[in-house]
């Protein structure tokens, strides 16, 4: 059954929300826990080991409220089965969306096309770890017979992302294989990566789901020239496998089947990371910590399925995005971990929001009359506070803010580890608050200053706070939590897309780029006149020509 295309704005709560819109948009947060106290407490959702404190958002229980009322009339609840039960969710690709399938325990029950997937999947899965068990015991060698000591991982997009942002995420659980990623199309960084490797002892794990993409099959190709340089050719077997749903592509590349790691078009590329496209991540960090990211997922799937929406970790996170972006009018929103090991966590994020939910057409074919997608960016706390905090603080713009933070550090360095959350504390109480006039003068004031001095400074110097956070407390990063929180995100994805009524399982708009790019690649290098360029660009490629 297809998914309900209605337009949002034209709902009885979305009229209800403008009106109580108008009602606290010039409300202080500061006020609000003034006069609500219990406003922490019931804005706060305590979920195993996560612990989400939405009471620093600009809203109250009955903005909740309202919000959950517009998700019930657009059928959330509706659109939720749909979407875990492998309906056609994907409507423009003509696919069902079962990311989560992926981490449904052996029992569980998923079909598409009348046919249950979960025993396909849980094979790839023993596939996977019997691979990794052999290749991390060393038992699996390279053609001369020597064990492997590096992996490189060559994709992009999805086939990149969601590897590379985990292995770095985990790596205080990794095990002795080096791990690398090779995504650009620009040929320095394969260069940079495979200068130092021994072609003996490396494994290349080829990872495109479509295994049409030019930026991975250049790469691979250009690996297999410099790895044939100096190995036969009957080495490439014991030294290249592939994830793929296009096994006959891949064969013709000269990966043997069985060093096939097969997915299904049912796994959309941002959300691939739990399939096979996980294998370096499994190599990376053994296949019991895969298994664990995978369990996490599948709990925070769980809770998603089951909690109220008014206690619903992902629901209320989307909404509070539909909240800021469409009443607020927020343009952005930040996503700031404090921890190094999520260095590449907003990065993964980006893909996954920008690319599910840049759309603006609705599911009916119209274009929205109304903002969709937001802006996602962030780096980890502290280092961001001194780059681009500045403008959290004081800046013209609303960016709602994630933050991100740990009871316990990996390391238990304690002193290190206060010093840091005592800034994810201090940062989201600085944004709420700011610094009234008078706090101002009185500091101004007890620094000696003359009158006049003071009176120059002072507008400088107040901070109208106000600026929303969300704080998500998570006891310990480990490869379970972790997973809850990705896919926490992936929900809200889900969530808002629904909402605003739009498909987030397609991506033609990446297409029009790699079409052009087709054409202008044989201009480049035939000095064909295939196109007709605007000025702009016919003077930059001859610019470029001219001074190669
Ligand atoms: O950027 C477009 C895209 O299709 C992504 O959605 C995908 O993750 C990436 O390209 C890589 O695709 P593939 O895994 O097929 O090589």
């Amino acid at each position: 059954m297809a998914l309900k295309a209605t337009n949002p704005t034209t709902t009885n709560a979305w009229k209800k929300l403008q009106a109580h819109f108008e009602t606290i948009k010039s409300q202080h947060l500061k006020d609000l826990f003034k006069s609500d106290a219990s406003r922490a407490n019931d804005l706060t959702v305590q979920w195993e080991d996560f612990y989400v404190d939405f009471s620093k958002n600009r809203i109250t229980t009955e903005t909740v409220n309202l919000l959950v009322e517009l998700a019930n009339e657009l059928d959330l609840k509706d659109a939720i089965s749909k979407y875990f039960e492998g309906d056609i969710i994907n409507a423009t690709e003509g696919r069902a969306v079962l990311h989560t399938a992926l981490r449904a325990p052996k029992d569980a029950s998923v079909f598409v096309d009348g046919e249950n997937v979960i025993p396909g999947i849980h094979e790839v899965k023993t596939k996977i770890e019997k691979f990794t068990n052999s290749v991390v015991s060393g038992e699996h060698t390279g053609y001369t017979g020597k064990a492997i000591t590096d992996i490189v991982n060559i994709g992009i997009g999805g086939s990149d992302l969601g590897p590379a942002m985990i292995v770095d995420s985990l790596q205080y659980y990794k095990n002795h294989l080096n791990t690398h990623f090779v995504s650009n199309v620009d040929g320095d960084h394969y260069q940079e990566v495979i200068k130092n490797l021994n072609p003996e002892t490396t494994l290349f794990v080829v990872v495109s789901k479509t295994f049409t993409t030019q930026e991975t099959l250049s790469n691979a190709n250009s690996i297999r020239t410099w790895f044939l340089e100096s190995q036969p050719k009957e080495a490439v077997s014991k030294h290249f496998v592939a994830v793929s749903t296009n096994i006959e592509s891949v064969k013709n590349f000269g990966i043997d089947e069985e060093n096939i790691f097969p997915m299904k078009d049912w796994v959309g590329g941002r959300f691939s990371l739990w399939s096979a496209v996980g294998l370096s991540i499994s190599l990376a960090v053994g296949y019991t910590h895969f298994e664990s990211l995978l369990n996490g997922a599948h709990k925070m799937d769980e809770h998603f399925k089951t909690a109220d929406f008014n206690a619903n970790i992902p629901v209320i996170s989307a909404l509070l995005t539909i909240w800021y972006n469409n009443f607020f009018k927020a343009e952005s929103e930040a996503i700031i971990p404090y921890t190094q090991y999520l260095n590449q966590f907003a990065t993964y994020l980006q893909q996954g929001i920008m690319e599910s939910n840049g759309k603006s057409v609705d599911r009916d074919g119209k274009p929205v009359n109304y903002q969709t997608g937001t802006l996602i960016w962030g780096e980890p706390g502290t280092n961001s506070q001194h780059a681009f905090f500045q403008l959290i603080h004081q800046g013209t713009k609303l960016i709602p803010t994630d933050f991100i933070g740990y009871v316990e550090s990996l390391h238990g360095n304690k002193d290190h580890h206060n010093k840091l959350m005592s800034n994810y504390f201090a940062q989201t109480e600085a944004l709420m608050n700011g610094k009234t006039e008078a706090e101002v003068l009185s500091e101004l004031k007890a620094q000696s200053l003359g009158e006049d001095a003071i009176s120059k400074l002072l507008p400088f110097k107040v901070f109208e706070g106000n600026k929303p956070t969300t704080s998500l407390l998570i006891q310990k990063l480990t490869p379970e939590s972790l997973g809850k929180l990705i896919a926490m995100y992936e929900h809200k994805i889900f969530v808002q897309g629904i909402i605003w009524n739009i498909f987030s399982y397609d991506q033609f708009g990446v297409e029009l780029g790699k079409q052009l790019a087709k054409s202008i690649l044989n201009e480049l290098n035939n000095d064909a006149k295939s196109a007709v360029h605007d000025g702009s660009t016919q003077n930059l490629l001859s610019f470029f020509k001219e001074n190669c």
